[in-house]
């Protein structure tokens, strides 16, 4: 059964923040925050059951603030890009900020939903205690049409699953794509890049995307290429190739296309460090995943522990509608209807291989 045990966490502009920890029958841990829903640490065993946190972070409220890669960070409203800021929902064109390189929009705007003080409660479940997370979106804020009440829970089993679940509504026809912007390391946050570890995604095709990571709209095969992860590669093995996507995202950060029928829970991806034997497999019910390779993370930034994180040492496997799906008619797209309920869970669950 999982306890949760709270603390008083950094001190923040909207006030004090809470760190709250959970912790299941085999001893491990998942840390989490009600600023911007982070996920601060997870503890996990290797095969000789010695912990390691498996997550990256930052060390203060001044990385949490400044947020430049979103270390953990819960995205929304609306994750990943829209190209241009610019969709029309029922006739109305709406315009969001440019926080992309000034060019695009990304992961929810100027002020997203990774920099709110979220009103947390412990709850009582079948697993013991869970977090639930909750914050209303106003009308209109980074003018997104409609109120958007949400609701996250984050429950850690005796199954060492961390499960988030997500539900939203709204009072107006509006966008609603969440996530979470984890980046994992499986031979612990601070152990070098992830380019020996390997992984798989569940994925025949991958939406191609143009030099600003915008969708083209075609969607293509992975077969053949680099972004074929269909069986274990390593991440280092073909990042590097002379492949116009990933010479585009300076390596992996593209949205893969998940072949479970969208609204079902299914297999998303594995990742596994030989080495610790870690192994973690991520499930979700939504229809694609960005795997980003940390290619931006440049060191420069003060991580937890006085760490600087290097390039690619760490990466995301982003569950989410496709980059830029609002304006994709024909794919799976983040519109939530006036009055629906936006259910969707991922589940990251770890044991060793
Ligand atoms: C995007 C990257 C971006 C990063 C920001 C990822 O979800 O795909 O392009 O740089 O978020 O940390």
């Amino acid at each position: 059964m999982t306890t949760i045990t709270q603390a008083p966490y950094l001190m923040t502009d909207l006030g004090q923040s809470t760190l709250y920890t959970m912790r299941n029958k085999n001893g491990m841990q998942v840390s989490a925050t009600d600023f911007g829903g982070h996920l601060v640490s997870i503890l996990a065993p290797d095969r000789d059951g010695k912990l390691a946190d498996v997550i990256l972070g930052y060390g203060d409220y001044a990385g949490y603030k400044v947020n430049k890669y979103y270390l953990g960070a819960a995205v929304g409203r609306c994750a990943n890009r829209i190209g241009k800021g610019r969709f029309t929902l029922n006739g109305k064109e709406y315009q969001l900020a440019l926080n992309d390189n000034g060019v695009n929009h990304l992961h929810g705007g100027t002020v997203g939903f990774d920099q709110k003080l979220w009103a947390c409660k412990v709850i009582s479940c079948e697993e013991g205690q869970a977090l639930r997370l909750r914050l209303v979106s106003p009308d209109g804020e980074e003018h997104y049409p409609g109120a958007l009440s949400v609701t996250m829970t984050y429950t850690l089993t005796d199954q060492n699953e961390l499960v988030l679940h997500y539900e939203a509504a709204s009072d107006a026809d509006t966008v609603c794509n969440l996530t979470n912007h984890a980046y994992f390391n499986l031979a612990g946050h601070n152990s070098g890049t992830i380019l020996g570890q390997r992984l798989k995604i569940y994925a025949d095709h991958f939406t191609e995307a143009d030099a600003e990571s915008i969708p083209t709209g075609r969607v293509l095969p992975v077969e053949g290429t680099p972004m074929d992860f269909r069986d274990y590669h390593r991440v280092g093995e073909r990042i590097d190739a002379d492949y116009l996507p990933l010479n585009y995202g300076g390596g992996y950060d593209h949205n893969w296309v998940l072949n479970s029928p969208a609204g079902e829970l299914g297999p998303c991806a594995e990742m596994w460090d030989e080495a610790s034997g870690r192994h973690m497999t991520c499930l979700t019910t939504l229809p694609g995943v960005q795997f980003y390779s940390g290619n931006f993370i440049d060191g420069t930034q003060l991580g937890k522990e006085g760490c600087y994180y290097e390039k690619r040492g760490g990466l995301c496997l982003e569950t989410q509608f496709a980059p830029d799906s609002v304006n994709h008619p024909e794919w799976p797209n983040p519109i939530l209807r006036a009055g629906e309920l936006y259910d969707h869970t991922t589940i990251y669950r770890f044991d060793v291989k």
